[in-house]
C-alpha cells in the first residue's frame, strides 16, 4: 500500500507544533501501525532527518503506552484495541492518515506525538491502593469469599490500562471513566472498603486539581476505550462519592 500521513510535528513543550507531509510505499497490510510508524522512522533516519516520537513498550494491547489519536480517533478505526493492535488493514492503498497525539490540558505534549501522562499516576497516587497488614496475621486473599458477580465486575475495571483514550475521546477531555475504574476495582472488594471513602475524595480531589473536564454523559469515551471499560463505573464512582461525602 502508498500512504500519505500528516502528523503532528513538535519540537518541544514550549513551541508550536505543525501537521507535516510524508509519503510512505509498500506498506504490508500485515504491519502493525507501528510498524509502519518504524518504517516511516528509518526512513526519516536514513536521510539525517529527526524521526517522529511516539510513545510505546509492550506492543501488545497491555502497558496502554502507545497514545496515537488517528483520522479523528483516539486508537485509530478499529474497535477495542490499542494503537500498536491495529493493523495496517484497516486501511486502504492511497489513503490519506493524519496522526495527532492525545490533546487535553492534562496531558501536554512533550515531542511530536508523545504526551505526558503523568497526572494519571499522581490520580493513581491518591488512593489507587489498599493497605494490608503484614504483621503475620495476613489473611490470604484468596480465602476471602467474594460473590462471583463482585469478582466479575471488579477484574473488568482492573483491565483499565491508563491509555488515556477516554480522556482524548472526550469534548471536556474528562478523566471520569479511567478514574472510575481505578475506584470501582477496589470499591467491589472487601480488600478495598477500609479505605473506600478516603479513596474515592482523594482520587476525584486529584482528578480535578490536574485540570480534567466535568463528565457531560456523552460516552465517547466508553466507545473508544480500548478494553471495554463500562460507563457503569462512572455511576458507581458517583455514588461512591456521594455516600463518602455524606459521612466525612
Ligand atoms: S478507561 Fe479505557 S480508555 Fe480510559 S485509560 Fe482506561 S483503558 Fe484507557
Ligand atoms: S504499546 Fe503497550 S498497549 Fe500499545
Amino acid at each position: 500500500m502508498n500512504l500519505k500521513l500528516k502528523i503532528w510535528r513538535q519540537k518541544n513543550a514550549r513551541e508550536a507544533g505543525k501537521m507535516v507531509d510524508y509519503n510512505i510505499s509498500n506498506v504490508s497490510p500485515d504491519m502493525s501501525f507501528l510498524e509502519m510508524l518504524d518504517v516511516l522512522n528509518e526512513e526519516l533516519n536514513n536521510k539525517g532527518e529527526d524521526p517522529v516520537a511516539f510513545d510505546h513498550d509492550c506492543r501488545e494491547g497491555i502497558c496502554g503506552m502507545c497514545s496515537l489519536f488517528i483520522n479523528g480517533e483516539a486508537h485509530g478505526p478499529d474497535r477495542g484495541v490499542t494503537t500498536c493492535q491495529l493493523h495496517m488493514r484497516k486501511f486502504k492503498d492511497g489513503d490519506t492518515i493524519y496522526i495527532e497525539p492525545f490533546r487535553a490540558k492534562a496531558f501536554p505534549v512533550i515531542k511530536d506525538l508523545v504526551v505526558d501522562r503523568s497526572s494519571f499516576d499522581r490520580i493513581q497516587q491518591a488512593g489507587g491502593f489498599i493497605s494490608v497488614n503484614t504483621s503475620g496475621n495476613t489473611i490470604d486473599a484468596n480465602a476471602i469469599p467474594i460473590k462471583k458477580h463482585d469478582a466479575d465486575r471488579s477484574f473488568d475495571a482492573a483491565t483499565c490500562i491508563g491509555c488515556g483514550a477516554c480522556v482524548a475521546s472526550c469534548k471536556n477531555a474528562s478523566a471520569m471513566l479511567f478514574v472510575s475504574a481505578k475506584v470501582s476495582q477496589f470499591a467491589l472488594l472487601p480488600q478495598g472498603k477500609v479505605e473506600a471513602h478516603e479513596r474515592v475524595l482523594n482520587m476525584v480531589k486529584k482528578m480535578d486539581e490536574e485540570g480534567f473536564g466535568n463528565c457531560t454523559n456523552t460516552g465517547a469515551c466508553e466507545v473508544e476505550c480500548p478494553k471495554g471499560i463500562s460507563l457503569e463505573n462512572i455511576a458507581r464512582m458517583n455514588r461512591e462519592y456521594l455516600f463518602a461525602s455524606v459521612k466525612s
